[in-house]
């Protein structure tokens, strides 16, 4: 048995970035991880290798779209499956392997094997028990299923992010349930592969959560693209047969029914909180009725000494938050006073266009009734973006409308995921539209069209 300050299960982003930080911080740190590679969903089966089919599948669109017009003859690009997978693996492996250095460097032991807590201070991996001071759950997310539904997900025809991103082969067909982050992300790489893709959304338009104006751009654009998008559509059944699936959906607007066929099925209907095995309820550790960990403005569950932080609890299911989660609840430990701002969580899909907002959408502000205006500036004003034939899309930024201080911001166009931190850290700084129109931006970037939205909550851009 070893005692440890602090134990950490689950070493997706929010554990292996809790794990480093308790370790930065002088306590004796433990990581509990069941998978052979560190890392979690994230950098395994989820944003990581998402990332590296996204910029193969752009380049083979580039190649076949684009090259011709710049004057690059190459013939028609032909895709090497079982190479394109094995690059991707490539990147898992460098990124797993790089946390597993980042471990051995900061003294933490990873415990291998899956954890569970049969008592406070005590965790049990395999045979062995182990003391910690402190337990922090960081043990993350599984696909759901689709609410609702008769459906069997087999990782073979029917499948989650995790099946569709080791296909044996590329589908014909593909069929996507949920036109959120995962859906639009898969199914932009395996349209741009050649699969017929339909994305079949359940509320009246895709990614329901985001900015309005940015939502339907996004939809015309994968339109444009190839996507076929269905939306307002309940998905009643998947019916595997031996190669391939049938989807049946009711259109919420006449009740019609229709009926899909495709080679793979993609569930992309969310996550829920991954809790399973951890020993909670004879800990006494009080579940939300969705299955995440409850727990206080601390990450302290209802068991004194045990901790939880990341997508096991409340809030947006994001490695990003779930990392500053990680750092935060380290720090309270060490005595610090951390403090996590939640409307300033940034969130990307990485499609192409990218899409990439934080702080409050139109519509919320509307709701809560506040004042406030937009500055807006479309990509088809900014030098650097029709250069590189990307000049789709725009910059929507939000303002309060008697003090110019920034309330959010939408951007669907070339490295919108990149371009966001700007806003991100002017937000954090408490800073008005003028000041980032203030500031010099380099040119030619695509951030000029930041800063033009900025000064379109003014005295109005200058390219447009
Ligand atoms: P999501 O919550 O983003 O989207 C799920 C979509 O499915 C929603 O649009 C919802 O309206 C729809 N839906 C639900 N039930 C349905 C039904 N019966 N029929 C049709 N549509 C239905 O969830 P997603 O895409 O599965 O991602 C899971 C989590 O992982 C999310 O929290 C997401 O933010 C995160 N993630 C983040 C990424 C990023 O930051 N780039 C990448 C991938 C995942």
């Amino acid at each position: 048995m070893a005692s440890y300050d602090v134990i950490v299960i689950g070493a997706g982003p929010g554990g292996y970035v809790c794990a480093i930080r308790c370790a930065q911080l002088g306590l004796k740190t433990a990581c509990v991880e069941g998978r052979d590679t560190l890392g979690g969903t994230c950098l395994n089966v989820g944003c990581i290798p998402s990332k590296a089919m996204l910029h193969a599948s752009h380049l083979v669109h580039e190649a076949e779209h684009n090259f011709s017009a710049m004057g690059i003859g190459v013939a028609a690009p032909k895709i090497d499956w079982p190479q394109m997978l094995a690059y991707k693996d490539d990147v898992i492996g460098q990124n797993t392997k790089g946390i597993e250095f980042l471990f051995k460097k900061n003294k933490i032991d990873w415990l291998k094997g899956w954890g569970s807590i049969p008592e406070a201070g005590k965790v049990k991996v395999g045979d062995e028990v182990h003391e910690a001071k402190h337990i922090i759950i960081a043990s993350g997310s599984a696909a759901a299923s689709i609410p609702g539904a008769e459906v069997t997900i087999d990782e073979k025809i029917v499948v989650t992010s995790t099946g569709a991103l080791d296909l044996p082969k590329i589908p014909k067909k593909m069929v996507v349930v949920g036109g959120g982050v995962i859906g639009l992300e898969l199914g932009s790489v395996y349209a741009r592969l050649g699969t017929e893709v339909t994305v079949i959304e359940f509320m009246d338009g895709i990614v329901p959560g985001a900015d309005k104006e940015v939502a339907r751009s996004f939809e015309k654009i994968l339109k444009k693209q190839g996507l076929e998008i269905v939306t307002g559509a309940a998905v009643g059944k998947v019916e595997t047969l031996k190669t391939k699936a049938k989807v049946s959906y009711k259109l919420r607007k006449d009740d019609s029914e229709h009926q899909i066929d495709a080679d793979v099925v993609l569930v992309a209907t969310g996550r829920v909180p991954f809790t399973e095995g951890l020993g909670l309820d004879a800990l006494g550790v009080k579940l939300s009725p969705r299955g995440q960990i409850e727990t206080d403005g601390h990450f302290r569950t209802s068991v004194p000494g045990v901790y939880a932080i990341g997508d096991a609890i409340a809030g947006p299911m994001l490695a990003h938050k779930a990392e500053d989660e990680g750092s935060a609840v380290a720090e309270m430990i060490a005595g610090q006073k951390p403090h996590i701002d939640y409307n300033l969580i940034p969130g990307v899909i990485y499609t192409t266009p990218e899409v990439a907002s934080v702080g409050a959408t139109e519509e919320k502000l509307k709701e809560a009734g506040r004042a406030y205006k937009v500055g807006k500036f479309s990509f088809m004003g900014n030098g650097r973006a029709k250069a590189v034939m990307q000049s789709e899309g725009f910059v929507k930024l939000l303002a309060d409308k008697d003090t110019d201080r920034i309330l959010g911001c939408h951007i669907i166009g070339p490295s919108a995921g990149e371009l966001i931190h700007e806003i991100c850290v002017a937000m954090e700084f408490g800073a008005s539209a003028e000041d980032v129109a203030r500031t010099c931006h380099a040119h030619p970037t695509f951030s000029e069209a930041v800063r033009e939205a900025a000064l379109a909550c003014g005295d109005g851009a200058i390219h447009a």
